[in-house]
């Protein structure tokens, strides 16, 4: 007697969209699925959704507070260019709570579309950091807000926003720093992926190098913090409630390329507690600094 058999299926290969496959998650779809879910939002959800670098509005009270000390007490506000803008949350609260006369350039697309469906009122144009397309001293300041360890090259961008700056004006950076290389890294890139804890393509610049640089582009650094930040627990639980309704409407889209992806917002959430968990490890912290334009 013979067995019987055995025939394979043969199943279709099923191709990875281009968000499974690693294409970046948070400035690809997110922010048009944000935009299209807008409209269910309150205006508080909507700014603490849009706030992808700072976070918290501490460090937008601290750099408003800033830009109010050095301006002098008869100075009226002058324009603040806000480089690398995301979704226009700090821009547009920094606008709404400050009366801030804030102008957005920032180089996503999407981005840029949603910051223009969330916060109408304030002016965002397309434009890279290293070629900003702004006269030189239109403005009486500028933020960088978690931009520095996404730019190729960094000098440029202080360089860039120093022209687009008037004499005595103000810059205002924050990001994640490295305060050292791990010594376990030896021999490969530690922050670009190269390190396990750090997503891939993230570049996060050591403390001494940024500091450096800032003083080496036309800024001399006034007030710099250096230290984890306390979260805005309102804004955090905010941003999680508007995740939440994101995914589900996401669950509702096709599968596909362009499409956006259920797995891949997962995995950009787990890139978020990696880069947390090299947080907590003291690998990198957070610098906030204010410098004077000479
Ligand atoms: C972490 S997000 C911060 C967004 C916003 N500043 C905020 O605080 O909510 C970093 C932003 O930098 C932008 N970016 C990346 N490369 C850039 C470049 N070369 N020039 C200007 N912005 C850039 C990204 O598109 C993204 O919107």
């Amino acid at each position: 007697m013979t067995s019987p058999s055995r025939t394979r299926t043969a199943f279709p290969a099923v191709p990875l969209c281009r968000w499974c496959a690693g294409a970046d998650v948070e400035f690809g779809w997110y922010p048009s699925a944000l935009l299209e879910v807008a409209d269910a939002l309150p205006a508080s959800a909507r700014l603490a959704a849009a706030c992808r670098g700072t976070g918290d509005r501490p460090l937008l009270v601290r750099v408003a507070d800033a830009l109010d000390r050095y301006r002098g007490p008869s100075t009226a506000p002058g324009a603040v260019l806000d480089v690398g803008a995301g979704f226009g949350g700090p821009a547009a609260w920094l606008r709404r709570e400050r009366g801030l006369a804030t102008f957005g350039v920032e180089p996503s697309q999407d981005a840029v579309a949603a910051a223009r469906g969330l916060f109408p009122w304030v002016p965002m144009v397309r434009g890279d950091a290293q070629r900003l397309p702004v006269a030189d001293g239109a403005f009486e300041a500028a933020l960088v807000l978690g931009v520095v360890s996404l730019v190729d090259d960094v000098r440029r961008a202080l360089l860039e926003a120093r022209r687009a700056v008037r004499a005595g004006g103000v810059l205002a950076l924050t990001d994640y720093v490295g305060l050292d290389v791990p010594a376990r890294s030896a021999g490969r890139d530690p922050w670009s992926g190269g390190h396990p804890l750090l997503p891939p393509g993230t570049k996060v610049r050591l403390l001494r190098d940024v500091l450096a640089t800032v003083e080496a582009t036309g800024w001399v650094v006034a007030e710099s913090v250096v230290g984890p930040f306390e979260p805005d627990e309102p804004w955090v639980t905010e941003r999680e409630d508007v995740d939440r309704v994101v995914e589900s409407h996401v669950a509702r889209t096709p599968h596909g390329l362009g499409a956006a992806c259920r797995r891949a917002l997962r995995a950009e959430r787990r890139a978020r507690a990696r880069f947390a968990e090299a947080v907590d490890g003291g690998f990198v912290t957070r610098l906030a600094l204010v410098a004077r334009a000479v």
